[in-house]
C-alpha cells in the first residue's frame, strides 16, 4: 500500500513468512537508519567540510574522499552494536570487519559499498549506498572472509539508497522490489514505488564510451549497432547515458528500463572487471532479477558466480531482459 512507512511494510512482509523471528526486519530498519545518517552528511556537503579529498587509498588503489570514509564509519557504527550481524565487509576495508567483542553477534552478514559513485561527490550528482545481506554460518566461533564467499543466489536481502534530488531506498527480500522515499519532515522512508518492474524492451544503453577501443568484440558489436540506430541492422534509434554512478544507473533502469554495462575490457583483464561482485554486482543483480530484468557477465548469470575474494571484480551487464539477452547472445 502506497504511503506505508518502511517499518510497517517490513513487519507486514515478516508476517507472511511463517516462523520469521523479526531479526531481518530489525536489521533492515537499522540499515535504513544508517542510510538516513549518510544522506544527511551528503546533503550537508561543503557546509560541513564533507567534500574534501583526504587522499588516502583503499585496498583497490582508489583515492578515498572524506565522504567515503564518513559513510563507511556511519554504516559500521550504526550496525556493529545491534546484535543482528556476525561480521561486515566493506569496499573501504581491506579485511572483513568483525563485531566488537562487547556486542552480541547475530545471524547475518552484510557486504556494502558505503558510497557508490564517489567521483560525483564534488559535482553534486547522485551517489548512494549499496548493501547485500547473507546468512552467517551457524555455530562458528570466528567469522572469516571465507564465510562471505556465498553465491548471489544465497542473498537474503539487498538494496541501495540513492542520495539524489530525493533520497530513495530500493529494497528486495526476494519478493519483488519496492522503493521508499525519505520524508524529511517525518524522518521516515515511505513506500512510494511499490512492485517496481523493469520493462523488457528499451532503447537506452549506458556504458563508458571512452573505453571503446579496449572492449571485447561482442560489446563493440552491440554498442556499434545501437549507435548506427535506424541506419543500421537494428532499424531503431537508441539513446545513451553515462552517469559514472551505478546506483543512479540502476535506479534509472528500474524506473524506465535500459541496459547498463561495465563490461570486461583489455585494461581490466588482470583485475577481472571494474565492479565488485559482493557489494555491487550481486546486490544489484538480485534487485534487477527481482524486478524482472537480467544480470549477467556476458558469459554467466551474476548470481551464479562462486565468489573467491571479498573485493573480487566481475564484468556486469544488467537491465531490460531482451537487450541484455541480446548482448549475452553476442558472447556465445
Ligand atoms: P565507487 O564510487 O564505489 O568506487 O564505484 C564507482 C563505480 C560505479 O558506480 C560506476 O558505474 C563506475 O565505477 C564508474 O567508472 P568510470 O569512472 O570508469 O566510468
Ligand atoms: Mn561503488
Ligand atoms: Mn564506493
Amino acid at each position: 500500500m502506497i504511503g506505508q512507512q518502511l517499518t510497517q511494510f517490513l513487519i507486514n512482509e515478516q508476517r507472511k513468512v511463517p516462523g520469521a523471528t523479526g531479526e531481518l526486519t530489525l536489521l533492515l530498519n537499522d540499515i535504513a537508519s544508517a542510510c538516513k545518517a549518510i544522506g544527511h552528511e551528503v546533503n550537508r556537503g561543503a557546509l560541513a567540510g564533507n567534500l574534501d579529498v583526504i587522499g588516502t587509498e583503499n585496498v583497490q588503489g582508489e583515492v578515498q574522499k572524506k565522504l567515503d570514509i564518513l559513510s563507511n564509519d556511519i554504516f559500521i557504527r550504526s550496525l556493529e552494536w545491534t546484535g543482528h550481524l556476525a561480521a561486515m565487509a566493506s569496499e573501504e576495508n581491506d579485511e572483513i570487519i568483525p563485531i566488537p567483542a562487547e556486542y552480541p553477534r547475530g545471524k547475518y552478514l552484510v557486504a556494502f559499498d558505503p558510497l557508490d559513485g564517489s567521483s560525483n561527490i564534488e559535482v553534486n550528482l547522485s551517489i548512494g549506498t549499496i548493501f547485500s545481506v547473507m546468512r552467517a554460518p551457524e555455530g562458528k566461533a570466528t567469522i572469516t572472509a571465507e564465510d562471505f564467499m556465498q553465491k548471489g543466489t544465497a542473498q537474503v536481502a539487498a538494496g541501495f539508497c540513492i542520495y539524489g534530488p530525493t533520497t530513495i531506498l530500493i529494497l528486495t527480500t526476494g519478493q519483488g522490489v519496492n522503493g521508499f522515499t525519505l520524508d524529511r519532515n517525518v524522518g521516515e522512508f515511505v513506500l512510494t514505488h511499490p512492485n517496481v518492474r523493469v520493462p523488457e524492451d528499451t532503447s537506452e544503453f549506458a556504458i563508458n564510451m571512452s573505453n571503446h577501443r579496449f572492449w571485447e568484440e561482442p560489446v563493440r558489436r552491440y554498442v556499434d549497432e545501437c549507435v548506427q540506430g535506424k541506419a543500421g541492422g537494428r532499424e531503431k534509434d537508441f539513446n545513451m547515458r553515462w552517469l559514472a554512478s551505478m546506483v543512479a544507473e540502476v535506479y534509472r533502469v528500474l524506473m524506465r528500463g535500459g541496459l547498463f554495462t561495465y563490461p570486461m575490457d583489455e585494461k581490466l583483464k588482470s583485475k577481472g572487471g571494474r565492479l565488485r561482485l559482493l557489494y555491487e554486482a550481486n546486490p544489484m543483480g538480485f534487485i534487477i532479477e527481482q524486478a524482472g530484468g537480467v544480470a549477467s557477465t556476458g558469459r554467466e548469470r551474476i548470481l551464479d558466480i562462486q565468489p573467491t575474494g571479498v573485493h573480487q571484480r566481475v564484468p556486469v551487464i544488467l537491465g531490460s531482459k531482451n537487450e541484455v539477452e541480446r548482448l549475452v547472445s553476442y558472447h556465445q
